[in-house]
């Protein structure tokens, strides 16, 4: 097989290729511009454009000799509305869009991937399939895709992700047996009390009061009930109630986000968040309502494939470029396609201070190295390809 880490042509297609998506970011379920250049890249490599009945995104399909097993590559393609501090020739053309979560770079490495496995299309130990997702970023692209029938329709093995990671440098792949990032969810609660003069508050029952003592004993819940070597974020980020300084008002209304690593720890978190605020409106004596949605599982990675990317990475791009990564209390969708099926979510490096590439996900400033571009759509092949053979081995 020829070197795609050598060749200057593709590692130059995957640059130009990434510049564009990153001069022209496009928001969750806007992706239109974006699928459609996707549709011409991987229909001129070969594969068939599959009808998931998405509006945006799309799934592509490899015909192999061997039709299963079958593998599911995944790559998010959404931008964020932020606006972006770059001069930079491939700089966003569009204010207040910009990849700045560097999905414009996961969709380029996933075609290059999808160049590579064409190529090796009469040796492939099974099928590949291509998931160009949307609606990363709203947490809403992958369940769409697993609603409308993408686990039913296509026999799908295991899975295959990558995010990219600018605190890891060029040339590394992190690999990471558990958990990698969070299991989001979220908390809503309404506390109502009766209103009346701030002067007169023994006329009343203050929800302000019993809000600040809400408030004050979740956060006893990570530091107290969870396991200290266990992660676990309680934030609460808005909270309203009350108009006038001198009236304590009907009701407050907070909302958090909740965040861990496992299922035992997320629903512990569940349980213990309902008994400190009930038992804290009952100490005030007020209602409490709790509306507690389980948004997305952690993204955790079993060991049978973790250890299988390790070998791959070794074997691809060094015996030290597979690194152990520091977990993200940040959360990816990716977790809702890993709860259908086996697999592994990879972070790949492509942080670059001596280029000034190094400013985290979501920051105005954030770019990623394009040396990394070959070196992820290598590694995204490979393990494609050993998982296939895994799969039938076992
Ligand atoms: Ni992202």
């Amino acid at each position: 097989m020829k070197s795609y880490l050598q060749d200057e042509a593709f590692k130059d297609k995957l640059v130009r290729i990434r510049n564009d998506f990153h001069a022209n970011p496009e928001l969750s379920h806007e992706e239109f511009e974006t699928t459609e250049k996707i549709r011409r890249y991987v229909t001129d490599l070969g594969y068939e454009v599959l009808d998931i009945g998405l509006k945006t995104g799309l799934v592509a399909r490899l015909r192999t000799k061997e039709e299963a097993p079958s593998v599911l590559l995944r790559a998010d393609i959404d931008a964020l509305p932020i606006h972006e501090a770059s001069d930079k020739p491939y700089a966003s053309k569009v204010d207040g869009k910009m990849h700045a979560c560097g999905h414009d770079v996961h969709a380029t490495v996933l075609i290059g991937a999808a160049e590579i496995l064409a190529a090796q299309k009469d040796t492939l130990p099974g099928t590949v399939y291509l998931f160009f997702q949307p609606a990363e970023e709203v947490n809403e692209g992958a369940r769409s895709a697993i609603d409308n029938g993408l686990f039913e329709k296509y026999p799908i093995d295991v899975v295959l992700g990558q995010h990219n990671q600018p605190l890891l440098p060029t040339g590394t792949v992190g690999v990471r047996e558990g958990g990698l990032m969070a299991a989001v969810d979220t908390l809503r609660v309404k506390v109502t009390g009766k209103g009346g003069h701030g002067a007169m508050p023994n006329e009343t029952i203050d929800p302000v009061i019993a809000t600040a003592a809400m408030l004050q004993n979740l956060q006893s819940i990570v530091s107290r009930n969870v396991f200290p070597l266990e992660g676990a974020v309680i934030s609460i980020g808005s909270i309203h109630g009350g108009q006038a300084n001198n009236v304590i008002p009907d009701f407050v209304k907070f909302t958090g986000t909740v965040r861990s690593f496992s299922e035992d720890v997320r629903e512990l978190l569940h349980k213990r968040i309902h008994e400190v605020l009930e038992q804290t409106a009952k100490a005030y004596q007020v209602e409490v309502e709790i509306e507690y949605i389980f948004h997305l599982p952690p993204v955790s990675n079993p060991k049978e494939y973790a250890d299988l990317a390790k070998e791959v990475v070794r074997d691809v791009l060094g015996k030290n470029a597979a690194v152990v990564p520091t977990p993200s209390m940040g959360g990816e969708d990716f977790a809702l396609l890993l709860d259908q099926a086996p697999g592994v979510f990879l972070w790949l490096g492509v942080g670059n201070p001596e280029k000034g590439i190094e400013h985290v996900w979501h920051h105005p400033s954030y770019d990623a190295d394009e040396d990394a571009f070959a070196p992820g759509a290598v590694v995204m092949a490979e393990m494609a390809k050993r998982m296939l053979e895994h799969v039938k081995e076992v």
